[in-house]
């Protein structure tokens, strides 16, 4: 097995699941553990693992194998020592005679995971990341913990915005998308959400903030997610909205937003950024659960040589998805949907209208 990509705080808990499933499952089963993802697998790079090493580990956050990113879009070019990387993971899946390849990873390794798959090797993975953005599955391993610590953030900043009369903005991590965002804001009551699904206008923002201010209220929280972005930059094309980040003065969108909404308010604003905070420490029990059940399941796969899906939540129940229908998807948040509906039932802005 492998975890590949961005860490999370459930990588161990769902390593455990496996393992401690295939332990109960075999009696000869023997876990081979790649050290920091995909790299430990192309350079023969691993650890024979025991019992023992999956024992005290589902509160432990990280991962006890390492990770790295190896982005999907290299794994065509040689390494720089001209090494066909394909090939060198095939070669050592080979030499190790392994039965199958556990894969705990998000969109770009779930995406090598398929091309693995494609070249014949025996693939089960399982949904990693703290995003939430996995096409096929309700839930990833590794949001809800995320949330607990994005809603912690923005929960100490209340205490604090409730003594001055400022804005504060809390930017929150999930990449292309507002999952993590969009719970950790409204769990921890923020007033404004932006999201990269509903691009904002900053007049609506800015409306927003003064009607609060006008109904006497001293303070604003809002929550930003990394990747959100205007009305007018989501009308520039690719190329446009690349050259605009590249000449940015900002070193996020969070601090735009901020120095944009003071210029046009004349309001005290202060910037939070939690950044890999949110990945860190323990998972939450809700993740513990999820990554045993998850892990357990793709124990039962490999038990029944069903390979080349991801393993996944839909509607509290752990099913799979064909690797070659889920890999290179990703799950956004639905303008529409009924929690956004909710949400700006309560009054939350989500600087849209
Ligand atoms: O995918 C998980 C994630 O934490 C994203 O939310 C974030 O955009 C990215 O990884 C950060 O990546 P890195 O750890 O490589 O800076």
């Amino acid at each position: 097995m492998l975890t590949s990509g961005g860490d999370c705080q459930s990588l161990n808990a769902t390593m455990r699941g496996v393992a401690k499933a295939l332990y109960n499952m075999f009696d000869d089963v023997e876990i081979v553990g790649f050290e920091e993802g995909y790299k430990g697998l192309m350079y023969a790079d691993y650890q024979i693992l025991k019992p023992g090493d999956f024992s005290g580990i589902l509160t432990r956050g990280g991962t006890i194998l390492g990770t790295s990113r190896q982005p999907f879009k290299q794994m065509r070019e040689p390494d720089e020592n001209g090494l066909d990387k394909v090939e060198a993971m095939k070669h050592t899946y080979r030499k190790l005679r392994l039965e199958c390849l556990v894969v705990l990873g998000g969109n770009g390794s779930q995406k090598t995971a398929n091309l693995l798959r494609e070249e014949g090797l025996n693939i089960v993975s399982l949904p990693k990341t703290i995003d939430n953005d996995l096409w096929g599955t309700d839930m990833t391993f590794g949001f809800q913990s995320a949330v607990n610590v994005a809603t912690n953030a923005i929960d100490c900043i209340h205490t604090t915005a409730a003594s001055h009369g400022r804005v504060f903005i809390v930017e929150i991590m999930g990449h292309k998308v507002g999952w993590l965002t969009l719970h950790a804001g409204i769990a921890g009551g923020a007033d404004i959400i932006l999201l990269p699904e509903i691009p904002y206008d900053l007049n609506i923002v800015c409306d927003a903030l003064k009607k609060r201010s006008a109904a006497g209220k001293k303070f604003s929280i809002i929550a930003v997610a990394e990747g959100a972005i205007s009305k007018e930059d989501a009308a520039l094309s690719k190329k446009e909205l690349k050259e605009k980040k590249k000449n940015s003065l900002y070193p996020s969108v969070a601090y735009e937003i901020g120095a944009k909404i003071s210029q046009a308010t004349g309001q005290e604003v202060r910037v939070t950024v939690p950044g890999h905070m949110q990945r860190g420490g323990e998972p939450c029990p809700y993740d513990r659960v999820l990554s045993t059940r998850l892990g357990a399941e793709a124990a039962e796969l490999i038990k029944n040589g069903e390979y080349g899906y991801m393993v996944v939540v839909k509607n509290n129940e752990i099913t799979k998805i064909p690797l070659s229908e889920t890999a290179g998807k990703l799950k956004y948040v639905d303008p529409n949907s009924s929690i956004i509906k909710e949400a700006k039932l309560v009054g939350i802005s989500f600087g849209d209208q």
